[in-house]
């Protein structure tokens, strides 16, 4: 049996999309049962959608405190049987009281190497502009672990992308993505659902 994997998305979902388009390939260990956004309107759902994935928004908005939106977003998971969990683009800190229900079975991905340019406030663009603002010559991408510490989780994988001279933000995002994000994340989804498949 596949890993059942669930992608927490808030946006555009490029990540989301490597991930679809690695199944059966890269990865062949899991598969994606479900996508949950924090945004209705996030163009992520749409993927999932055309890729026959259930889908489920669960906004912190409409749920009013962080306690009942964790509760809700656990519920779905469960109801999915979702045995990992994928923050591709997720906008929404998660607190000690939701990540310590899933101890090694959430993982994220971040555009820099950490410890570099992460933590609380570092989350899309804002990440670019703070490497290009401190003249890093090296960025790239890491898929880690999520603990109760923002970005702070053991690291399962990094790769490395160049700087270069002209960049804005939005040029080394794109950069970063092609070259970094969507190869290491479903490999590093790969090794870990085969980790937790030789366990069962
Ligand atoms: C990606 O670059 C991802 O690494 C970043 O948001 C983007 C989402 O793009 N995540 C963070 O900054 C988390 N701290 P996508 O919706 O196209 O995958």
């Amino acid at each position: 049996m596949k890993t059942k994997i669930a992608v927490l998305v808030s946006g555009g979902g490029t990540n989301l999309q490597a991930l679809i388009d690695a199944q059966g390939k890269t990865l062949k260990s899991g598969e994606i049962a479900l996508v949950v956004s924090s945004n209705p309107n996030a163009y992520a759902l749409e993927r999932a959608k055309k890729a026959g994935i259930d889908t489920a928004v669960v906004s912190k908005k409409e749920w009013g405190s962080q306690a009942a939106f964790e509760e809700k977003l656990n519920q779905v998971l469960t109801a999915h049987h979702i045995e990992l969990i994928i923050l591709a683009g997720f906008m929404t800190i998660l607190t000690e009281s939701f990540t310590s229900r899933y101890p090694k079975r959430i993982l994220n991905v971040h555009p820099s190497l950490i410890p570099s340019f992460c933590g609380e406030g570092f989350y899309g663009l804002r990440v670019h502009q703070a490497a290009l603002d401190y003249g890093v010559k090296v960025t790239g991408a890491t898929v880690h672990y999520v603990n109760e510490i923002p970005d702070g989780g053991e690291i399962i994988a990094q790769k490395a992308v160049y700087i270069e001279e002209n960049d804005t933000p939005e040029t080394l995002q794109r950069r970063v993505m092609e070259q970094a994000e969507w190869v290491l994340l479903p490999q590093a989804a790969e090794r870990v659902c085969a980790g937790l498949q030789n366990k069962a």
